[in-house]
């Protein structure tokens, strides 16, 4: 009987997996399109199930295989699903025609509170949130709100000062430790004590952790999401209670007092003040209650704790790799001290030259956000090769590929922050470096990312020196769906004496 039970569901499984393949091979046959036919079910998801393999690397194969065509399909269970590979394709659907490719691609539940932000939001709802927030992003109100980024990395070089044995081993930890702190305290806030003192550092840390769990709710979610929808997937229940209840006890207190700090919790202080925000175009109506607000405040932490974090990772990495660019990012961030009396501020962060070519050259190399993706919304036809896309297909576009694309950026792999000096960069083509994205779902936070980057990153090479110790077998990526993380590799910090 169990023999004939485990035959029957064995036959079904293969059926499943014969018909699904065959749907997938001759959806893309059917229009012309190369089909990428090593994993006709789970195209690029198969490794990552099976191997533990980033999807962003099985999807770096796919690339450089099918470098020549226009896009190539891949199976995605049944939701026809199209990696796009010509630049010009990648163009159209990021920025050109964004009226059909305006969704994140996925849907998440309702009953996900904290999953109701604009990194989610799709639609018009995305549309009036994303006006909403873009103004706490701009020149002037980084300016306002740099103290509170200047505070966190001071507190990380007293951190490590006052915990010698973080100086080594484990750098990535205690650098998503700060990054979780330092955002902690732009959303919440920052008290006279350490940012590593805070209440909320504990949540914030487990909320952006990725874990087995959540890497398979959002696999899941990139593989089909009518399989997402009707599991009835929520991504972020365990922190509903924390954060919506920080979120109200804030609001409240900061109601009756009277200067402004310059952090999120003033911006939400002012949104419930000034009532229903409207679109004039369209007549939608937000309320802006703690249980939305609270939705705004977690995007900072989930979209921004760990890119920012590797972001600082990447770059420590190459400079203890590269004592030329070290020595030169040393004497930028020592003259600029001593420039200021001393002192950091937005304008000598933003005016270091090296510090921004390491950076952004660091940010090609290791892009925290290996691959993107939109979920076409009407039909539409991409302009080379003609490419038909249905309403519904999902468009995945290569980040970390690009990046690493010979026929973008001659040898690759090495790390030349002179590609992105002033008199180099307006030889990159826009589309073929993204780390933050492009087009109008570009990355909110990217100001306020590389500003807290910069200044982690000045207030640590102030104080410290950087060695990097690569393990034995290499450099290689945590088994992730989308972001990209390194391991067996590390960064030592050695205390250095500050020139006066
Ligand atoms: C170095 C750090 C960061 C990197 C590399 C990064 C990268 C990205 C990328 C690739 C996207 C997708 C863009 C697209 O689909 O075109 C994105 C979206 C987003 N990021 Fe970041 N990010 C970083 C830091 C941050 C921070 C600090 C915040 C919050 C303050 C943030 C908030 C968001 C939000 C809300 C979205 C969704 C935007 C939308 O859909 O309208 N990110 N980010």
């Amino acid at each position: 009987m169990i023999a004939f039970i485990f035959l029957f569901v064995a036959t079904i499984i293969l059926c499943f997996v014969y018909i699904c393949g065959k749907y997938n091979e001759d959806y893309w046959k059917k229009r012309n399109v190369a089909f990428y036919s090593k994993h006709k079910v789970f195209g690029v998801f198969w490794e990552f199930a099976s191997k533990k393999k980033p999807v962003f690397q099985n999807l770096g194969e796919v690339y450089k295989e099918y470098r020549n065509e226009p896009a190539v399909g891949i199976g995605s269970l049944f939701t026809p699903t199209l990696c796009v590979i010509d630049p010009t394709n990648v163009q159209y659907v990021l920025t050109t025609d964004f009226a059909s490719f305006n969704h994140r691609g996925l849907d998440t539940s309702k009953n996900d509170l904290l999953a109701d932000n604009i990194l989610f939001m799709n639609g018009n709802r995305w549309k009036l949130m994303r006006q909403t927030m873009t103004p706490l992003f701009t020149s002037s109100k980084l300016k306002s709100m740099y103290y509170i980024i200047d505070k966190s990395a001071t507190d990380l070089v007293e951190h490590l000062k006052a915990n010698k044995e973080l100086l080594k081993g484990n750098a990535f930890d205690t650098l998503s430790s700060f990054c979780s702190a330092a955002i902690g305290s732009a959303v919440f806030g920052v008290s006279t004590g350490s940012i590593f003192d805070s209440p909320f550092l504990d949540m914030a840390r487990k909320s952006t952790k990725p874990t087995l769990k959540s890497s398979l709710k959002i696999a899941v979610g990139n593989l089909s999401n009518k399989l997402f929808t009707f599991l009835g997937l929520k991504l972020f229940k365990d922190f509903e209670d924390f954060f919506i209840g920080a979120v109200r006890n804030i609001i409240r207190a900061r109601g009756l007092e009277k200067t402004k700090r310059h952090d999120f919790a003033d911006i939400c202080v002012s949104l419930q003040n000034a009532g229903t925000i409207v679109d004039k175009d369209t007549g939608l109506e937000l309320k802006p209650t703690d249980e939305l607000l609270a939705a705004q405040a977690f995007f900072f932490f989930i979209a921004g704790v760990e890119p920012t974090a590797q972001a600082l990772y990447a770059t420590l990495i190459e400079l203890g790799r590269h004592p030329e660019h070290l020595e030169k990012v040393h004497n930028e961030i020592d003259e600029a001290f001593k420039i200021h009396n001393n002192k950091m501020d937005y304008d000598a962060i933003m005016g270091m030259k090296h510090l921004d070519m390491v950076v952004s050259e660091a940010l090609r190399l290791h892009p925290p956000v290996g691959f993107i993706t939109r979920k076409c919304v009407k039909d539409t036809i991409l302009p080379v090769g003609n490419v038909k896309v249905e309403k519904g297909t999902r468009i995945m576009t290569p980040i970390f590929a690009v990046h690493h694309d010979e026929k973008f950026y001659p040898e690759p792999l090495k790390f030349i922050p002179e590609r992105f000096a002033p008199e180099n960069r307006n030889k990159i083509i826009d589309i073929s470096y993204m780390p933050f994205g492009k087009g109008n779902r570009v990355c909110v936070g990217t100001r306020y990312a590389l500003l807290q980057t910069k200044a982690g990153l000045v207030h640590l090479l102030r104080n410290f020196t950087v060695r990097t110790i690569i393990d034995e077998g290499g450099p290689k990526y945590v088994p992730q769906p989308a972001q990209v993380r390194l391991y067996n590799i590390d960064v030592e910090f050695i205390p250095r004496s500050v020139p006066k």
